[in-house]
């Protein structure tokens, strides 16, 4: 069985190589012949083409035995079967929320100002971002492996 690692929201793979070398030399100290799987997820209209390339073109002269691959989808959503997920990780990722909980006014961010959040508006963001936070946390959690 492959030790499984996946990162949530990798864009262009350009921030994903330096965290996956870190993770991948960290399993080879206990396992230097292990099996990795790495999955870089993201929505479906993401560039994975551009993900793979730069994170092949990051690892594949450094580690043998490392197989990359693209799941894209949602992460408001389950994305991969339950306990299949040794270790997770997100960059830069999860302030984004997919839809806005209220109106935007004067930003296309809701900048959390002392003030804005005890808005009604903020009150809002604040019930939005929670239940985001939430839905991520619960998936995550279902994927994850115990003992991974
Ligand atoms: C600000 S970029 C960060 C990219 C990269 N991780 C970095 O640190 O440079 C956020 C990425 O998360 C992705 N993303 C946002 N919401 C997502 C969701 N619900 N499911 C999957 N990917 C999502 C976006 O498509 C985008 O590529």
């Amino acid at each position: 069985m492959p030790f499984v690692i996946a990162e949530f929201g990798c864009a262009t793979g350009a921030a994903s190589v330096l965290p996956l070398k870190t993770i991948i030399s960290a399993v080879r100290k206990f396992s230097p012949e292990m099996p990795i799987q790495v999955f870089l997820n993201d929505l479906p209209e993401n560039h994975h083409s551009l993900a793979i390339a730069s994170v092949t073109e990051g690892l594949s002269h450094l580690f043998e035995e490392v197989y990359i691959m693209v799941a894209g989808k949602d992460f408001t959503q389950q994305v991969f079967p339950a306990g299949t997920v040794d270790i997770a990780f997100s960059n830069m990722t999860l302030m984004i929320l997919p839809l806005p909980p209220s109106p935007r006014t004067d930003n296309i961010f809701f900048l959390a100002t002392p003030e804005k959040l005890n808005s009604d508006q903020g009150v809002e963001w604040v019930k939005g971002f929670n239940k985001h936070w939430t839905a991520f946390v619960t998936n995550r959690q279902r994927e994850l492996r115990e003992n991974g």
